[in-house]
């Protein structure tokens, strides 16, 4: 399969062609997403709250995303691997944020990296995006910044949190990101950055009208009790894995397995 690429995203956009996104932290889903024919594999920081048993993302390392996006992208063949920049590893300057994504493209193999924020770090774009690095912006609801924003809640409601919402989008896009995330917008919003930005928007939380949507993988395929409001659950995996772990139990306990056709003659 052919590589999907940065100017596969403005095509996209172009021609009005919903792009997907989905996130990956190990080889063994990244192979199936990739094989499903997803565009772009983030892996994302949210390996935090959901493979390593943290609260939040804000404890991830630079190290823990380096194994997790090396995992990734060994095994994707055609989808691009965006990997995080988790909290407290690119905020403080340009040439911070420019030595994590270097971990990121060079140690790990990702295509892309993906901050959040916006006017604010059009300077740290600009910067990668010149040292050829593509740039993912993210903004919205950014978890790495609950502890300021009060917690999960929906971002760019009101007139001056729109046009604020809005500024930063072309912002980043001005400083040459490539596409841009947008976290738990009112869909108005997100309908109202996706018409002015030239590149394309991918919405979680934030309605139809983004050129491309984005789901954190356990939520889109039901490994957990709970999915938030704006996940549609495709499968029932964590009950399907139990299931399939119970039966094991069982049989184990019962002696009816290993079968013959699992065991080696003499
Ligand atoms: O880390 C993540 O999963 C993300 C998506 C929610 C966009 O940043
Ligand atoms: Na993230």
């Amino acid at each position: 399969p052919r590589r999907f690429r940065v100017h596969h995203l403005r095509q996209a956009k172009e021609r009005g062609e919903p792009l997907t996104m989905l996130t990956a932290y190990d080889a063994v889903t990244a192979r199936v997403f990739d094989e499903a024919g997803v565009d772009l594999l983030l892996v994302g920081d949210s390996v935090g709250d959901n493979m390593l048993a943290h609260d939040s993302t804000i404890p991830v390392t630079v190290d823990e995303m380096v194994v997790a996006t090396r995992a990734v992208a060994r095994v994707t063949r055609r989808a691009m691997v965006v990997a995080d920049l988790p909290f407290g590893s690119y905020e403080a300057s340009p040439a911070q944020c420019h030595a994590t994504a270097v971990r990121l493209v060079k140690e790990a193999g990702a295509h892309a990296v993906k901050f959040e924020g916006g006017t604010h770090l059009a300077g740290h774009v600009e910067l990668l995006t010149r040292s050829g690095i593509p740039v993912v912006g993210h903004l919205g609801f950014t978890p790495q910044s609950e502890n300021i924003l009060g917690g999960k809640r929906v971002q760019g409601r009101g007139e001056e949190a729109a046009d604020r919402l809005v500024a930063d989008a072309l912002a980043l896009a001005d400083a040459g990101a490539v596409a841009v995330v947008l976290e738990m917008v009112p869909a108005p919003v997100a309908d109202r950055v996706t018409e002015v930005l030239p590149v394309p928007t991918i919405g979680i939380g934030a309605g139809n009208g983004c050129d491309g949507q984005v789901l954190v993988w356990t939520d889109m395929a039901g490994m957990g009790s709970w999915s938030p409001r704006f996940a549609r659950r495709y499968a029932e995996l964590g009950a399907a894995l139990g299931a399939a772990t119970r039966q094991y139990v069982t049989e184990v306990r019962t002696r009816a397995f290993p079968g013959p056709e699992h065991t080696y003659e003499s």
